[in-house]
């Protein structure tokens, strides 16, 4: 259900259907007006026991190293940010939140009284600066900041597709292709997820706090949302197919974030050091379905997975919404299998977990049962 077949050897791809043309039982994802336009997504917040081990991990992931004291580590990427992931030391490994830049004309004691928000000290950001603190409703704090001055770096190398040879076209003659093994030197950072057992109210917090638009919604059979890939609203200029995704779960959690590399040697190189130095490899590599990244997923010491990518989707403001029956298989297009950790494993603690949901009205037994049958169909049937 919910996928177009090929031909009688049943392979499928996933139905998309733009706002205006989805079936008639698919709840809209109404968008309420924002405080608030983010216009980047600066970088991430966690608290972590290894500050030492962090830096290895993110050091072989191709971040750089901004600031290292036993507190806090910061890593930066190649795109002239000043930091992309903060990292403050803690008893346990937990995801603190993200911060996002504002437009600097707006009317910060306004945004303030409206967020109901905290001002931060300049100590608390990397490299000063000013901003707000909000908390959403799961916890998780979203920092409103002031666009922060731009750091010189090392540049990313050109892409090896820019002169590639393909059928149509031989670009490139008289040359070879040798891409360095080394890191998978990071651009930037592009987005990350959260799961929550508290879609609707979050999904609603983070298009009123950031003025998010949904690119694609997915939903079960009864035509309810079950998460949604949200981009940056920067009206005519292209921006990625997702930064922010809020997924249904049984958790408030982090998923995973994602980090934009060169091209897809950049990928391949990359995953021999990750390899080479003993790191835990998690998905990939593949192309996703919505937001059409290649990736390479790593799960760092503390079980927090990171991903690199390449070729996603970027779209303008005045692209539909669109609507996708979810289903394993819509998540990616080619390649591995993905781990079934990505969806909720079967144990007492999550039916522990599920009952407590159920009895609190945050679920009804209905939504879990098809959120279980949904998750639990094979994502590549022909196989
Ligand atoms: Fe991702």
């Amino acid at each position: 259900m919910g996928y177009t077949m090929h031909s009688d050897l049943k392979l499928a791809v996933p139905i998309e259907y733009p706002e205006e043309q989805r079936p008639s039982h698919v709840q809209k994802l109404e968008r309420p007006q924002p405080l608030v336009k983010a216009s980047r997504l600066a970088f991430l917040r966690f608290g972590k026991p290894d500050l030492d081990q962090c830096r290895n991990f993110w050091s072989d992931f191709g971040l750089r190293v901004v600031e290292s004291t036993p507190m806090r580590l910061c890593m930066g990427t190649a795109d002239g940010s000043p930091v992309a992931i903060v990292a403050t030391k803690s008893a346990k490994p937990r995801f603190l939140g993200a911060a996002f830049e504002v437009d600097a004309d707006v009317d910060w004691q306004d945004l303030l009284r409206r967020t109901a928000g905290r001002a931060l000290g300049s100590d608390e950001l990397p490299g000063g600066g000013s901003g707000i603190e909000c908390i959403d409703p799961e916890g998780f704090a979203v920092w409103l900041i002031a666009p922060q001055a731009r750091v010189d770096v090392k540049p990313v190398r050109e892409a090896v597709p820019a002169n590639g040879n393909t059928f149509h076209h031989a670009n490139r003659i008289n040359a070879t292709v040798r891409t360095p093994i080394e890191p998978a030197t990071v651009g930037r950072l592009g987005h990350y997820v959260l799961q929550t057992p508290r879609f609707a109210e979050m999904a609603q917090w983070y298009m009123s706090h950031l003025g998010l638009i949904p690119s694609d919604v997915q939903y079960l059979p009864d035509g309810s949302p079950l998460l949604a890939f949200f981009r940056l609203d920067k009206g005519g200029t292209p921006v990625d197919h997702h930064t922010v995704v809020i997924a249904s779960g049984l958790k408030a959690d982090y998923e995973h974030s994602a980090y934009e590399v060169a091209d897809l040697d950049a990928l391949g190189q990359g995953q021999q050091v990750m390899r080479a130095a003993g790191h835990e490899h998690f998905w990939g590599i593949g192309r996703h379905v919505l937001g059409s990244q290649l990736f390479d997923y790593w799960s760092d010491h503390d079980k927090h997975q990171f991903e690199h990518y390449t070729d996603g989707d970027v779209f303008t403001a005045d692209r539909p919404t669109h609507y996708v029956p979810f289903a394993p298989g819509s998540i990616w297009a080619w390649g591995d299998d993905a781990p079934r950790e990505i969806f909720p494993q079967k144990s007492l603690g999550m039916l522990w977990r599920a009952i407590q949901l159920v009895r609190r009205r945050v679920y009804s037994l209905d939504k879990l049962k098809a959120m279980a049958a949904a998750t639990d169909q094979p994502a590549r049937p022909w196989l």
